[in-house]
Formats: C-alpha cells, sequence, structure tokens
C-alpha cells in the first residue's frame, strides 16, 4: 500500500551512508534575492535598535501566541527591529550577508512580504523587504486586512494585526545545493524565522501568532508569486497588545 506523499517524501529524501546524492552543479543559478525593479515607493527603515526590552530568558519564558490586537500601531522603529530580528544582516560581506535567522548553506530561500495594516507613517499596503538596502518596496497600496484574514482560512485576527509577514519560498536557491532534500529545510528556516519573529515581538511588549493555516493559492494570489518558483510557506501576525 502506498503510505502517502508525507512519508514517501521523508523516506525519499534520507542521507543514508554509501548512498549519499551527489549535489547537482547548479550553485549561483537561481539568484540569492529577489529584486523588484518597480515598486510603487519605499519606505526606508531606520536602523535597528539592538538594546533594552526584557532579556532573552525572560522573553522566551513570557512567549505565548497572542490573537487579541489592540488598535494602536506598531511604529516604524519597532517594525525595523522586528524585520531585522528575523532575517536581517548581522555579518558576512555586504553583497551577500549573513542573516540573523540560521539558514541551511546560508542560502535563505524565504523572501519575506509584509501585509502592512497599522504601522505609523506607513500606508496600508503589502510590501517586500529588502535586505541589501534594509528597505520595503511596496508592491500594491490598500487595505489587505480582510484579504489575508480571508485567506488564511478566514483567522480574524489577521486583520487586527499590525502587520503580518509572509515568507515565499523560492524553492530552487535551496534545491540548486541540496536538491529534493531542499524542500526540508526550506521549512525548518521558515521556523527559524517565525520564532525568532515572535521572541523580538515579545521583546518588544507586542503580541504575534504563527500561522500555517492558509489557502495557499489564495495568499500566493495576493503576493503575486506563481506558486511554483515561489510560494507562501509560512506567515505571522503582529499587533499591539490591549493594556499595555
Ligand atoms: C507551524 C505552526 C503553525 C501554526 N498555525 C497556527 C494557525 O494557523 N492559527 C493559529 O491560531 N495558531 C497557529 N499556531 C500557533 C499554535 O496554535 C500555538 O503555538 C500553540 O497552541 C501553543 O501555544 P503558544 O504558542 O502560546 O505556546 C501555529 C504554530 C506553529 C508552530
Amino acid at each position: 500500500m502506498d503510505p502517502g506523499i508525507g512519508p514517501r517524501y521523508q523516506h525519499g529524501t534520507k542521507y543514508q551512508r554509501g548512498s549519499m546524492p551527489t549535489a547537482p552543479p547548479m550553485l549561483g543559478v537561481v539568484p540569492p534575492f529577489k529584486r523588484y525593479e518597480d515598486p510603487l515607493s519605499y519606505v526606508e527603515l531606520p536602523a535597528p535598535e539592538k538594546t533594552g526590552g526584557p532579556g532573552l530568558w525572560q522573553a522566551i519564558a513570557d512567549r505565548r501566541s497572542r490573537r487579541v490586537f489592540a488598535e494602536e500601531p506598531i511604529g516604524l522603529e519597532q517594525l525595523s527591529q522586528l524585520i531585522w530580528a528575523t532575517t536581517g544582516a548581522t555579518g558576512g560581506d555586504a553583497e551577500h550577508p549573513l542573516r540573523a535567522c540560521a539558514s541551511a548553506g546560508a542560502l535563505y530561500p524565504n523572501e519575506t512580504y509584509l501585509f502592512i495594516n497599522s504601522i505609523t507613517g506607513v500606508p496600508a499596503g503589502i510590501y517586500h523587504y529588502e535586505v541589501l538596502n534594509h528597505r520595503l518596496a511596496m508592491l500594491s497600496e490598500g487595505d489587505f486586512s480582510r484579504d489575508v484574514a480571508m485567506a488564511c482560512l478566514g483567522q480574524r485576527y489577521c486583520a487586527t494585526a499590525c502587520v503580518v509577514f509572509a515568507w515565499g519560498a523560492v524553492f530552487g536557491r535551496c534545491a540548486q545545493k541540496y536538491s529534493d532534500r531542499a524542500l526540508r529545510y526550506v521549512y525548518l528556516d521558515a521556523g527559524h524565522m517565525g520564532a525568532q519573529l515572535q521572541l523580538a515581538a515579545e521583546a518588544l511588549g507586542l503580541g504575534s501568532v504563527n500561522i500555517g493555516a492558509f489557502f495557499d493559492d489564495e495568499v500566493n494570489h495576493l503576493l503575486g508569486l506563481d506558486g511554483n518558483a515561489e510560494t507562501i510557506v509560512y506567515l505571522t501576525a503582529v499587533g499591539t497588545l490591549k493594556g499595555l
């Protein structure tokens, strides 16, 4: 009996002694970054603040998934911190920086998109993060809060969050080195990003929740992703908390 697509993939991509797959000699074929040539506008992010907050151990102890958000917006400085803590440049060289989150082979296959609902001074819309310039490129302007909530199985907190992070996986960027095993790494990478974003949000006194339940094609459509070369893998909603 066919065990199903999941177990077949898991077994089919095992590393086993004596039968290691040879890596396809294709490194460098898929560009390391995505860049939109004609965005509607750019939002320059302030240099991220790297001090303050309750400290790592307290943030770990306090972290919870939070789904009830206040109406207050998040400041641009805090947004900059959240993005930097998740996927900002923290080392390496200027053209190929190492980033805040670990990534298999330092290939960073997951592109960061933002559904911005309520960030001080930033028009609502859909944005793409450019790591080399630490800035946002606006892809679409408007209120997409309801659309993203509907695309996430009607989870309403997506509409009341100040911002929803969305990670689109460029599988080829990872597969050019790891072949079929790359799928494992893309999801592991995304998990690191969601976890680190939650800790950063906690340290800033913000609420967050990771989202694995979504209609893939609907989120892809909102982001303009084709679902093949690049597809949505994970989202995290972040908002301000009541009573803080
Ligand atoms: C991969 C993943 C997917 C998740 N997807 C959702 C989701 O779609 N909707 C939701 O409300 N919570 C989602 N969560 C949050 C979990 O429900 C939550 O982490 C769990 O209940 C434990 O609670 P805690 O995070 O407060 O410790 C997800 C968490 C992970 C790690």
